[in-house]
């Protein structure tokens, strides 16, 4: 791919956004030769740093965080040698002067085709100071030449993303703005489109009539670590449903797509968020459910509750773990429920979409030999197997006629030599050849604040709860085998080599 001469700004620079992702997915893409020929990043913070100081802090957060592991010394050397590093204080705009001369001095150097990319891998009340100051010193560009990537939260509520919103689309055009959801990065998640539009044998079977319920459960084994500052201010609803979840949500409930043009696909998708039954108090009570962690032991370790994690208050009634039942008002859905989950210090680190089938319409086969009864399953696993399993009935080899169900596996091990990229990479590629087509638009960001608004502000309003409601290390609170029990199915999830 010939990609135009491309100036990357780091805000954030030293920051651990940059350590563990954009710093090793950039220079992965550099060693795979997917960067363009002409590029430069700059980073930028408050600490005063020459360049090669910047280069060598960021050589151990790609040796340490890389999926490709320690860097090779001549990869590097080429790598390091467009890095560079520029002081930025944003309570001192007029820091913002040396970057622009930085700026227009590679501008200069490479050429009118260059584009600038900022990348705001800050926290969130700096979103709107730089965009500001980006706009003061004439650094917004535009369509062609110049992109803003805004990483989540994007808002704490719908009114503060809308806010958020109108800011952002004062200085840049919606074109440029890029709002990154890194879970539409990876490979098992893109391959979902994939599955759906490129195979004709699902459609017909993808609806209300032969799909009984979906089911969405993205686990954590790990706590709050050293995300306390920013979790307890948000909690699971808002970390994880009200972004990933949801758009894992969208894809596997839109509609076909005419083509793979970025809007169109971001219209299927804001038609699902649309679409979605709105929460009223008794669905709050009856359909959604929340827990907090305690202390427990994992692996041989004892590990703290949430109370007691840092930077988490002591009396904390942040929820880290949700579950909700959705529905999706449309032909294509009505009746069907998708149940989500999500959760840290959980059993298992999992991330998994199952699609359960109806049961067949009239059983053939006689009570002994239907023992092990299942219905079919279609089951996506994003990590950390990475596969697609669709779980049918056979009969077991011998004399008696005996069903049981087994799997018939995608996997991309067994599949691919070639190892997958990570989300990162994908998506800062898509960012610099200009293809929008995984980020967040304005209106997919206030819908789904929109939808979940009501049950946010439910859980408000009630601070008095019984947490923490589920020990370290299990599925998580009572409820929430209760919410999906009540209907009469279980959670359903895969076996892990090193679990039960
Ligand atoms: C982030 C959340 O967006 O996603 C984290 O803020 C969470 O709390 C993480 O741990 C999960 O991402 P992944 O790629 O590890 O599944």
């Amino acid at each position: 791919q010939c990609l135009n001469p491309t100036v990357f700004v780091i805000f954030g620079g030293t920051g651990d956004l940059n350590m563990r992702k954009l710093a090793p997915a950039l220079y992965n893409l550099y060693s795979d030769g997917y960067m363009p020929k002409d590029y430069a990043i700059i980073g930028t913070a408050r600490s005063k740093l020459t360049d090669v100081q910047f280069r060598n802090t960021i050589m151990e957060g790609v040796n340490s965080f890389s999926r490709a592991g320690k860097v090779k010394k001549e990869k590097w050397d080429g790598f390091a040698e467009n890095v560079y590093y520029n002081p930025v204080d944003v309570s001192a705009p007029e820091t913002f002067q040396d970057l622009k001369t930085s700026i227009e001095k590679l501008k200069k150097k490479f050429g009118p085709k260059t584009q600038v990319i900022y990348y705001l891998a800050v926290a969130p009340n700096l979103f709107p100071l730089i965009a500001e100051c980006i706009a003061k010193y004439d650094l917004a560009g535009n369509e062609e030449n110049c992109r803003i990537v805004i990483e989540k939260p994007f808002g704490r509520d719908l009114e503060t993303a809308r806010e958020l919103n109108k800011l952002l689309t004062g200085i840049f055009t919606e074109k440029q703005i890029y709002r990154i959801d890194h879970y539409l990065g990876k490979e098992t998640v893109q391959n979902i489109m994939a599955f759906r539009f490129a195979n004709s044998f699902l459609e017909p079977l993808w609806n209300r009539t032969y799909i009984d319920h979906v089911q969405i459960s993205v686990t954590e084994q790990l706590g709050v670590g050293d995300r306390g500052g920013y979790y307890d201010g948000a909690g699971a609803l808002r970390d994880m449903i009200q972004n990933h979840i949801l758009q894992l949500l969208c894809l596997i409930g839109m509609e076909t797509p005419i083509n793979f043009d970025a809007d169109e696909i971001r219209n299927k998708k804001v038609d699902v968020l649309k679409a979605m039954r709105p929460f009223g108090p008794d669905d709050i009570r009856m359909s959604t459910v929340r827990g907090q962690y305690s202390k427990g032991w994992v692996e041989g370790k004892e590990v703290p509750g949430y109370r007691s994690e840092k930077d988490v208050a002591p009396e904390s009634n942040t929820e880290t773990f949700a579950a909700a039942k959705f529905f999706v008002d449309n032909w294509r859905w009505q009746g069907i429920p998708f149940y989500v989950r999500t959760g840290k210090r959980l059993f298992q680190t999992s991330s998994l979409i199952t699609i359960q089938f109806k049961d067949v319409p009239h059983q053939v086969f006689p009570a002994g030999v239907t023992e092990h009864w299942q219905q079919n399953r279609l089951i996506i696993s994003i990590q950390p197997e990475m596969s697609i399993r669709l779980q049918v009935q056979a009969k077991r080899p011998g004399l008696d006629m005996v069903l049981n169900p087994v799997d018939m596996v995608f996997d991309y091990k067994g599949t691919y030599s070639a190892e997958a990229p990570e989300a990162y990479e994908t998506l800062l590629l898509d960012v610099m050849i200009a293809d929008q087509t995984q980020f967040m638009r304005a209106d997919q960001v206030e819908s789904a604040w929109e939808l979940l608004m009501p049950v946010i502000n439910a859980w408000e309003s009630k601070t008095s709860l019984s947490f923490p409601n589920y020990p370290a290390d299990s599925w998580g609170p009572e409820d929430a085998e209760a919410l999906i029990a009540r209907d009469g199915f279980h959670w359903f999830t895969l076996p892990l080599k090193n679990k039960d």
